[in-house]
């Protein structure tokens, strides 16, 4: 069976592939410093745990595993922060995939797939965006995120035999049908977690960032697409790597938008909980409108998304949520 590495495999996008190439047959070694993942999410694999800035520990693991593929989620997440702190997510995520793609290249690793972002698309003009739409991020994550796809892109033309596909993620959420593993971060930022939380009377409140945008009810509209749905598209673009596909750029999202108060009134149905809501001045570096235009994956790579419903993304995410804080 083909081996991947895959580096933030224990964090919670990333494990929920590993769950995914797992249960397919895929040899896995994750990659991953455990700053935001955790050993306990890994369903399959073996883990290292080292940092991507340490080459040689890299190489070691290249020499020892010879990797078919490359999988690359390990990165800074979060858009405020990155407006905060702009270097570290060069660093972070631009600067630790130069490393690494220049480690792969010495290895003849030529198979690699990039978690990269709708962040790259700023405010876009046209909605549902597709992958045409010129990109300028107009934050560090987005930028950071951007500057890695243009590496991809320049080293796919200088050496076609590498091969990659970047996957522009939407508003990822929920957690495994099977409630096994889920979003774990110490201090989570993302609108469902943050609302679930508030349900579970861990925040007394949840704050809405932003209420004057010009979308139809003034919250910011976001594409929120169910995290198994987006695992099954990595699997589907390996399995295209590995046949010898081309190399490729994919959104990855569902094509509709619910707006922050529409995500609030399905976490206050799903949990039965009426938690508190207040209004707040809106975060820097966040777009009004992130919506998928995802025609290209599925005409391309046959993606089925089966999770196309924010209740069963909010439900699984809150049997998650309760099953973590033992309630
Ligand atoms: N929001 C609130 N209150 C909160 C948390 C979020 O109102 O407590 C709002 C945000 O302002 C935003 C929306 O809910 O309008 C979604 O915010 P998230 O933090 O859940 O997600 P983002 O859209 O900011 O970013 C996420 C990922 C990025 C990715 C992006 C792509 O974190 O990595 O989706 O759309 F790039």
């Amino acid at each position: 069976m083909k081996k991947i590495l895959i580096t933030g495999g224990a964090g919670y996008i990333g494990s929920h592939v590993v769950k995914a190439l797992g249960e397919e047959g895929y040899e896995l070694l994750i990659y991953d410093n455990l700053s935001t993942g955790n050993e306990w999410a890994l369903l399959s694999g073996r883990l290292v745990q080292g940092e991507l800035a340490d080459r040689a520990a890299l190489d070691r693991v290249l020499t020892e595993f010879k990797p078919d593929a490359v999988i690359h989620f390990a990165a800074s997440i979060v858009v405020s922060e990155s407006m905060a702190k702009p270097l570290a997510y060069y660093r972070n995520n631009t600067a630790t995939a130069l490393n690494l793609l220049e480690a792969l290249q010495d290895h003849g690793v030529e198979r690699f797939i990039f978690s990269s972002t709708a962040a790259v698309y700023g405010i876009p003009e046209v909605i549902p965006v597709n992958e045409h739409a010129p990109l300028a991020p107009i934050n560090p994550y987005g930028t950071s995120k951007m500057m890695t796809e243009l590496l991809l892109r320049d080293l796919a033309a200088a050496n076609p035999s590498f091969r990659y596909v970047a996957l522009r993620y939407f508003n990822v959420a929920g957690a495994d049908g099977g409630n096994r593993i889920g979003q774990a971060y110490k201090n989570p930022t993302h609108l469902i977690t943050r609302a679930l939380k508030t349900a579970s009377g861990i925040y007394p409140e949840l704050q809405i960032f932003g209420t004057d945008y010009a979308t139809p009810d003034g919250t910011c509209v976001r594409d929120y697409i169910h995290v198994d749905d987006l695992a099954s598209a990595h699997l589907l673009a390996l399995e295209s790597l590995l046949a010898g596909g081309d190399s490729a750029v994919f959104n990855c999202g569902y094509g509709r938008g619910y707006s922050v108060r529409e995500v609030v009134d399905m976490a206050r149905k799903v949990t039965g909980v009426h938690f508190t809501v207040t209004e707040a001045p809106g975060r820097d570096g966040d777009p009004p409108a992130l919506i998928a235009d995802s025609s290209l994956i599925q005409r391309t790579l046959g993606w089925k998304p089966r999770h196309d419903d924010l209740e069963y993304i909010v439900g699984t995410a809150w049997a998650w949520e309760k099953k973590i804080t033992g309630k």
